[in-house]
């Protein structure tokens, strides 16, 4: 599904096609003073977004095109209408709003994030870098800041696997890093496509549509929480991402021989989920195996076929991920559970199909964005540190459309993907000024 051949910003920036020297020069654009992020009305927003749950609160679960999803993404349609920005929704439901600058024939500055959760998730990850953008723009109007280029906010849809089982559909298919056909290919845990689904939905239009070509946006920023605990052990307000790691994921099905759990012999088993069990050892023996703490290998989900008490397992379907911020070394992981897979398969006599869903390279943050963030946090007076993102983002595929780079706030305890997720309302309001300074610098 990844193209390696093509350009990574890290090599883009190498030929000087953009240094954003205005946006780095040393004068802040607005005036810190003049910046007014308030702390606890991204905090009332945040809240609110995660009343729209499928999951006992505090639990968030908003998973791609159901109707909770589409009641968050209106409650977010009409704060970014607050703010006066205009808003349009491409064919798979990716929201844009833009701040019309002075001059809109230039490449406008994006930002944005995304709104949909994984199952029993928190309420930051993705609404931060959403709620934080709109709270943003509220903070430069107030301050008086009249963009040149146009600021436009992007709310991407299904950044999260969950439906699909592929992370980043949106900015997939805006950037080209996966075809409209590959989409079409994808189906859901029960059997529906993303056409049938998106009509559903109540997107009918080409998902051709959905590309925006390369150069669209003068720049992409992306504000996030951390999901690890690096700043919050360093005690350090604003994380700097340098790339982000490379993504694999793959889907095995295991088929063995079913029966009854009380006849059949134990000799003359060829139990699926016994075989699964092992396999799953072999992903956590794996990502350890490198010796590089950057190495990680997880079994989300398992499902039983036939799920019986006084059933011995036919089939196990379950997923694998792994990733690495080496894509090199992640592939060594991945060969090496593709031959423990078939040692296994051999040695229980149950068949072992692996399939490849995703295979993304790792991305590096454009060097020079960096450094526009680097001064917008000096302009907050906030200290910062560089630091890998272990998790992906949209900011992995827009490096394809534009130059990219991302904030990181703190979490507590690097907890994400839990209800327990948090980050204290002023840690989040200085990530938000961080953003305001950055887009103010590169829109001016
Ligand atoms: C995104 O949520 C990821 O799995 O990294
Ligand atoms: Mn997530
Ligand atoms: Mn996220």
């Amino acid at each position: 599904m990844t193209d390696p051949a093509a350009p990574s910003q890290g090599r883009r920036s190498e030929d000087g096609s953009s240094d954003f020297a205005t946006a780095r020069r040393n004068q802040p654009a607005v005036e810190t003073s003049r910046i007014g992020v308030d702390a606890g009305r991204i905090q009332a927003q945040l809240a609110h977004l995660a009343t729209f749950t499928d999951a006992p609160p505090p639990a968030v679960t908003r998973v791609l095109w159901t109707p909770t999803d589409g009641a968050g993404r209106a409650y977010v349609s009409s704060l970014l209408e607050e703010v006066g920005l205009e808003l349009r929704t491409d064919e798979i439901g990716t929201i844009y709003a833009r701040w019309s600058g002075l001059d809109p024939s230039l490449p406008p500055v994006a930002t944005g994030s995304h709104v949909d959760a994984i199952p029993n998730a928190g309420l930051y990850d993705g609404c931060v870098g959403v709620v934080g953008a709109i709270e943003a723009v509220r903070a430069l109007r107030h301050a008086g800041f009249v963009p040149t280029r146009s600021i436009e906010i992007i709310v991407f849809a299904s950044e999260e696997p969950t439906r699909f089982g592929v992370g980043c559909l949106g900015s997939r298919l805006m950037s080209g890093a996966m075809s409209p056909d590959q989409a079409r290919a994808l189906r859901d845990g029960e059997g529906h496509g993303v056409e049938e689904a998106r009509r559903q939905a109540g997107w009918s239009g080409p998902l051709e549509s959905v590309r925006l070509p390369e150069g669209t946006y003068y720049a992409f920023l992306e504000l996030h929480i951390e999901q690890g605990p690096v700043l919050e052990r360093l005690g350090l307000p604003i994380g700097l991402v340098t790339a982000i790691a490379a993504p694999a994921t793959v889907r095995a099905v295991i088929t063995g021989e079913g029966g009854h759990a009380g006849g059949l012999l134990m000799p003359d088993r060829h139990d699926a989920l016994t075989a699964s069990a092992e396999l799953i050892l072999c992903v956590e023996a794996g990502a350890r195996g490198t010796g590089s703490i950057d190495t990680v290998g997880t079994v989300g989900q398992v499902s039983v076929f036939p799920g019986a008490v006084n059933g011995v397992p036919s089939e196990v379907r379950l997923s694998i991920d792994v990733r690495d911020v080496d894509g090199t070394r992640r592939d060594g992981v991945l060969r090496q559970i593709g031959d423990d897979a078939a040692g296994i398969a051999s040695r229980r006599g149950v068949r072992i199909d692996l399939e490849v869903v995703t295979t993304d390279l790792p991305e590096t943050m454009h060097p020079d964005l960096r450094n526009v963030l680097e001064a917008s946090a000096a302009d907050a007076g906030l200290a910062t540190h560089p630091l890998p993102s272990r998790a992906y983002h949209d900011a992995l595929f827009m490096p394809r459309i534009c130059p990219t780079a991302m904030v990181f706030v703190p979490c507590r305890g690097g907890v994400s993907h839990r209800p327990d997720e948090f980050t204290a309302p002023e840690e989040v309001a200085n990530g938000v000024r961080v953003l305001a300074h950055a887009l103010a610098r590169l829109s001016e």
